[in-house]
């Protein structure tokens, strides 16, 4: 039960409507909020946005409905295409999940995207938040939406000490008692600007809140502290060696396997990623330097070890490693954790042989 329950109701409505006001004079301008609501552009800048910033997500999006302007037409892509396209958005199940998605809702729902919240949550790769995004901001329903940005916007208006995550339950019931039954899908993306243009992590803006007169932390002073969070455990951290090898302006790359982590998509290959650190390159290998890459569950620091390789070695590698093939040195297929390799290997001074 929350401690601190918005008895006035009236106040919340005139809020609510202060806010939505603010929304429309200063809401954000942004590409999948132009033209129709449609239910497919709403899902796949949600799923987007999930994984990344507006400014990340916003070309990535544009380029999805450029190739792929309807989900009858993602369903019928080519799952290393879009893998490919979505390289650079992190968390490849995502993708895998995308596709998925899109091949049900063609042979389940005959293209047509279910205008029901518990109906989207049986869809693959749909969990609570992205089923409430796309029934509010597509259909109108009065969903109760919970991001992060509202998480923080909740957990400061009513002051929710429990950490998150254990307090998600006190930010629904709060986020609850806001949503706006006529402007649904409105609503959540009002919050979540005013999150970002005003209700920041640092600093609030809170003198331009239209919600700040039923703000519990900024009648105290203490925003800055919500939402609470338990400490994380420190990843643990693993090391490995990206092998780049070259021949001219092509470089031989490997299709990972379906399962597992970078499922499907195109990865140098590379030793094993393992607790101890690797030693210096093993004969023929120059050393391009080594970078860091964070993943979900470890961070990895991985060396990046480059060598030529003649037309002779290559044909006996390729034919010796049943998932490697050629790729253009410029095509930006591979997942960041990869690209950030063939970066080093265009930085590294030692290396003007291979320029
Ligand atoms: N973040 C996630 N979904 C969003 C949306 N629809 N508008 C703005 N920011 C978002």
């Amino acid at each position: 039960m929350l401690t601190i329950i918005l008895k006035d109701t009236a106040l919340v409505a005139r809020l609510r409507a202060g806010l939505l006001d603010w929304y429309d004079r200063h809401g954000r301008k942004l590409k999948w909020r132009e033209g129709s609501r449609d239910a497919y552009r709403v899902w796949l800048s949600e799923v987007m946005l999930q994984q990344t910033t507006v400014p990340h997500a916003t070309p990535y999006y544009e380029k999805f409905l450029k190739s792929w302007p309807s989900v009858r037409d993602l369903a019928a892509a080519e799952d290393g295409t879009v893998m490919a396209e979505w390289a650079g958005l992190g968390y490849y199940a995502r993708a895998r999940k995308l596709l998925e998605c899109a091949r049900t809702v063609v042979r389940d729902y005959d293209g047509v995207f279910p205008a029901s919240e518990t109906e989207l949550l049986k869809l693959p790769g749909f969990g609570p938040y992205t089923a409430a995004a796309v029934a509010a901001i597509a259909f109108g329903l009065p969903a109760n939406v919970v991001d992060g940005n509202i998480e923080r916007i909740m957990t400061r208006l009513y002051a929710i000490e429990t950490p998150l995550p254990a307090g998600k339950a006190l930010v629904r019931e709060a986020a609850a008692q806001w949503v706006d039954e006529a402007r649904a899908g409105d609503w959540p993306q009002a919050l979540m600007d005013m999150a970002n243009l005003i209700c920041r992590p640092k600093s609030p803006a809170c003198g331009e809140c239209p919600l700040s007169l039923a703000c519990t932390a900024k009648a105290r002073g203490d925003q800055e502290r919500f939402p609470v969070k338990l400490a994380k455990a420190p990843k643990p951290r693993r090391h490995g060696v990206a092998y780049v090898m070259l021949n001219g302006d092509r470089v031989i790359v490997e299709r990972r396997p379906d399962k597992g982590l970078l499922g499907g998509m195109l990865g140098l290959p590379h030793a094993d990623w393992r607790a101890d650190p690797y030693g210096a390159p093993d004969p023929g290998w120059h050393l391009a330097g080594s970078y860091e890459h964070v993943f979900t569950h470890f961070a990895l620091t991985q060396q990046v070890w480059v060598k030529a390789v003649s037309e002779a070695e290559a044909a006996v590698l390729l034919r010796d490693n049943n998932a490697w093939q050629w790729m253009p040195v410029g095509e930006k297929a591979l997942p960041t954790v990869f690209a950030k390799a063939l970066k080093l290997k265009d930085a590294s001074a030692e290396l003007d042989l291979f320029r």
